[in-house]
């Protein structure tokens, strides 16, 4: 089955291409209010120059640390992975820690790591040049379930101590995000935050592509971070590129590897995008879907590495993310090829829940292809598909009957937890409104048991 999957990857190359670069070109797309915004501040930068406006001169890097991130690692229980920024003229920085105490006693016996150091230039549009040192750093053998506390940078700079606990191995729960992708520091930071007030004690957040909208635009990625500000160091990530993360040429943002410290695990070429991570209980799976589309040769990797990774796990549940959905709720939009290469792969492992973006809009439910037709689904199959959306970009809604609740112009988070044989999903609107939710219940060999929760909130139209 999968060996077939994998030959028929030839022909599937550039398909959702049309669809997804650069946004919609069928609707109206706010990527281009930023594009005009550039325009508008005509200045004369030499390289080094930071004298822009008030706006956007806070997204530049100091001496002290900033857009401080925790990352998921591949053994995220004992394990930590911590990146941070600061400007050109530091260049040794280092990451502190200790078991976390009542008090601030814990500064009596700090453990202390030298950061590895990137340099990194970017330049967008008439904007200017952009340079900053990218330090990441590990700390390993640690307890699980444990709080533990931790700083980054020197002499010339201290964060504040950032406090985390460690996964517990019999019980998790993390928030799944849509695409954020367009005015995020004005727009999506209440989503962000609403997420983090509506269950602060999650391990990790899910971030399912398109943070941002123009991969080499440094000034979005400063508005994802101050969005998300102490949150995104206190809760790792797990993120995985959109098609916005990538421009011409299939060129990864240049932001991407310096400022994550994510898992290089994954096929080799694709590290830090296509990746896993192994809780006790879990098992999550980032794959590159703009490299799947774009990509043959990093389609098969992807699709033998999925295999392979998805062969012989001993965990119960098994989570996967990526940027395109194998089932759209957007009219006219059908990922027949990434179903009919990826599925299969799923279905023979049992993947429980697949966590997508790209479309604009919400829609989720368990389907199936019918072998009759590649168009026709019914609802016999162990997987749970969802797509949402985080960010303020809205895209119509389809009426295809796949999606057991669906939503358009809703700006929504989820939280996933898992205890033992039960998967709980609820998803909730900017608002902070209960929009839908559901349990998945492990049953031996048989498909999972999805147990409804449908508010009777209206649908969303
Ligand atoms: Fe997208």
């Amino acid at each position: 089955m999968v060996v077939g999957a994998i030959a028929s990857i030839g022909l599937y190359t550039g398909f959702l291409k049309d669809l997804a670069r650069d946004g919609n070109p069928h609707g109206h797309d706010h990527s281009d209010l930023y594009h005009e915004e550039s325009h508008r501040h005509e200045h004369d930068h030499d390289e080094d120059s930071h004298a822009v406006d008030g706006v956007t001169r806070q997204f530049y890097p100091t001496p002290e640390p900033d857009r401080v991130i925790l990352n998921v690692t591949e053994t995220p229980e004992k394990s930590l992975a911590v990146n941070w920024r600061t400007d050109t003229t530091v260049v040794e920085n280092f990451l502190e820690w200790a078991v976390a105490t009542s008090g601030p006693e814990f500064q009596q016996n700090v453990s202390r790591v030298s950061a590895r150091k990137e340099t990194l230039r970017v330049k967008h549009g008439d904007e200017p040049v952009i340079k900053a040192n990218y330090f990441s750093a590990e700390v390993n053998n640690l307890t699980p379930g444990m709080r533990y506390v931790y700083r980054v940078g020197s002499s010339s700079g201290w964060s504040e101590w950032h406090q985390v606990r460690m996964p517990r191995p019999d019980k998790l729960a993390f928030i799944y995000f849509g695409d954020a992708q367009n005015d995020v520091k004005s727009l999506w930071s209440r989503v962000i935050r609403e997420a983090y007030k509506t269950t602060p004690d999650v391990d990790f957040m899910l971030h399912a592509g398109d943070l941002i909208n123009r991969h080499d635009h440094d000034l979005e990625w400063g508005e994802w971070f101050y969005a998300g500000n102490f949150i995104h160091a206190t809760i790792p990530g797990v993120m995985t590129p959109g098609n916005h993360e990538y421009g011409k040429g299939v060129k990864l943002s240049p932001n991407w590897r310096p400022q994550f410290n994510l898992p290089k695990n994954g096929p080799k070429g694709l590290e830090e995008t296509c990746y896993v991570a192994n809780y006790s209980n879990l098992k999550v799976i980032s794959l590159d879907a703009e490299q799947i589309d774009e990509s043959p040769y990093y389609a098969e990797k992807q699709a033998r590495w999925l295999d392979s990774v998805l062969t012989h796990d001993p965990r119960k549940w098994t989570a996967v993310t990526l940027h395109y959905p194998f089932f759209s709720t957007k009219p006219n939009r059908d990922n027949e090829k990434l179903r009919g290469t990826f599925k299969p792969i799923l279905d023979k492992h049992r993947v429980d829940i697949v966590l997508q973006g790209h479309d604009h809009a919400y829609g989720r439910g368990m389907v199936n292809n019918v072998t009759a037709g590649a168009g026709v689904k019914d609802s016999k199959s162990g997987t749970m598909y969802v797509v949402s959306v985080s960010g303020p970009k809205m895209y119509d809604v389809s009426n295809d009957p796949w999606m057991q609740r669906k939503a358009r112009n809703t700006q929504l988070f989820q939280i996933i937890s898992i205890e033992g044989d039960k998967l709980s999903y609820q998803a909730y609107t900017a608002s902070g409104e209960l929009y839908d939710a559901f349990d998945l219940i492990k049953s031996g060999k048989r498909p999972n048991k999805v147990v409804n929760h449908i508010p009777s909130t209206p649908e969303r139209q």
